[in-house]
């Protein structure tokens, strides 16, 4: 049973503003959850903030919806996450805003799990049903697009993945190590370079794409050659802020239609060895998308987060098309935890490997990590910077605590 809600603006990464929810039940249990934002927003995705913001989004919660929730002794988490979406009664919860939701859904979870005295990776996976893994941390090294200033790259993010770790803590080391590695060789550079980063902590410099990737793959080299580690290449192309309707559009290089951006990306993966290519295209590119899976599939994770927003409905489409074989995973995209549920599920029984994700701007917040260890292979949350860190350190303490093993993508 819900005994009180308390709602309260805090601020995120980049200093916007953002809500912060505490469900307590009569027991005396709490749970809390803050939501994240995007700065490259998908078309689908909940609207975030109902249009007067965090504030009228605490007026509406405490008005509509708390009376709904306090002292109903029918909840459960779906009845939660149903209620909510039939309050706020849109379709991508534009009039509660999609972090009230999530973050009441969130919170009434972790709740549940502390009064059954779980964790909430735990809680989870007895719910679901999986087999708890440490996910794979997909670090941001480089970082450019919608997350930096026109001076860096046009691609979004160069990141890297330690494919078979014996731990997760090596793998958050060897990103980590990856980062610092590739700051020392831009510095080295100097040219232009002034150490700034990003928004999710890559470094922002003023590279085209494959110079980007060079520097990136020599820092991975010599993070592999002193450690002894298999570690992939990645990129997030976040393609739909580079699509014109027409072409794709790069400051640095040629823009491209369709048919050149696909074979601009085969032509990166095989000089770079790319594992992982997420959002290479526009969000509405169910056909392009497929076309990229067929040619690069087997080998490489070709992931969507633009294309799917964590919505079963898109998700649905992807399989039909064969548009990917990997789905990003970001709760505020679809509003609940149940939405978000459903959409690891329909990738599971499909096949599809799944990267619950971090937004660009971050709260402290560490619940990723939770669901990442219930059910998802990968996890992306950054390399470095204190909202990244806090959900990586907690994938260390959970793996110090238990004998839940990592997960390992050999491709
Ligand atoms: P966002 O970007 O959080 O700014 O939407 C992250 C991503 O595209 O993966
Ligand atoms: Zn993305």
């Amino acid at each position: 049973l819900i005994n009180d809600i308390k709602l309260r603006k805090i601020i995120n990464s980049r200093g916007e503003e953002t809500v912060e929810v505490e469900v307590y039940l009569s027991s005396g249990s709490v749970g809390r959850f803050s939501a994240p934002s995007g700065a490259s927003v998908g078309k689908y995705e909940a609207k975030a903030l109902p249009d007067g913001g965090v504030d009228e989004g605490i007026k509406y919660v405490e008005d509509e919806v708390k009376p709904k929730l306090i002292g109903n002794d029918a909840l459960n988490q779906r009845k939660l996450d149903q209620l909510l979406k039939e309050v706020d009664g849109t379709e991508n919860f534009s009039k509660m805003g999609g972090n009230f939701s999530i973050s009441l859904s969130i919170a009434f979870a972790k709740a549940v799990a502390e009064e059954t005295d779980k964790p909430f990776y735990e809680h989870l996976s007895d719910e679901i049903g999986y087999n708890p893994l440490l996910p794979l941390p997909l670090g941001n090294i480089i970082e450019g697009g919608e997350h930096a200033g026109e001076g860096a790259t046009e691609i979004q993010e160069f990141l890297t993945l330690p494919l078979d770790p014996d731990s997760v803590k090596e793998a958050v080391l060897a990103n980590a190590r990856v980062h610092q590695e590739a700051g020392k060789i831009l510095s080295e550079r100097k040219r232009d370079f002034s150490g700034g980063k990003g928004d999710e902590g890559g470094w922002v410099a003023p590279l085209n794409t494959e110079e980007a990737l060079n520097v990136l793959e020599k820092a991975k080299n010599r993070v592999e050659n002193r450690f002894n580690l298999n570690i992939g290449i990645g990129l997030d192309l976040a393609a739909s802020e580079m699509w014109d309707g027409s072409v794709y559009r790069y400051r640095r290089d040629l823009d491209k239609r369709e048919k050149d951006q696909i074979d601009f990306i085969e032509s990166l993966t095989q000089e770079y060895d790319l594992k992982y290519i997420e959002d290479p295209l526009d969000q509405d590119a169910f056909d392009g998308f497929s076309d990229l899976n067929s040619e690069l599939g087997n080998s490489t994770l070709i992931c969507g987060d633009d294309l799917f927003t964590t919505n079963k409905t898109r998700i649905k489409k992807g399989i039909k098309n064969k548009s990917a074989n990997s789905i990003l995973i970001k709760p505020n995209q679809i509003g609940t935890l149940t939405g978000t549920v459903e959409a690891i599920e329909m990738g599971k029984e499909n096949n599809y490997k799944l990267v619950v994700s971090h937004r660009s701007g971050e709260t402290s917040d560490n619940s990723i990590s939770h669901i990442g260890v219930a059910c998802t292979e990968v996890i992306k949350t950054g390399a470095v910077g204190g909202e990244r860190v806090s959900k990586l350190n907690e994938l260390i303490r959970i793996e110090e605590k238990t004998n839940i093993e990592v997960s390992n993508l050999r491709c």
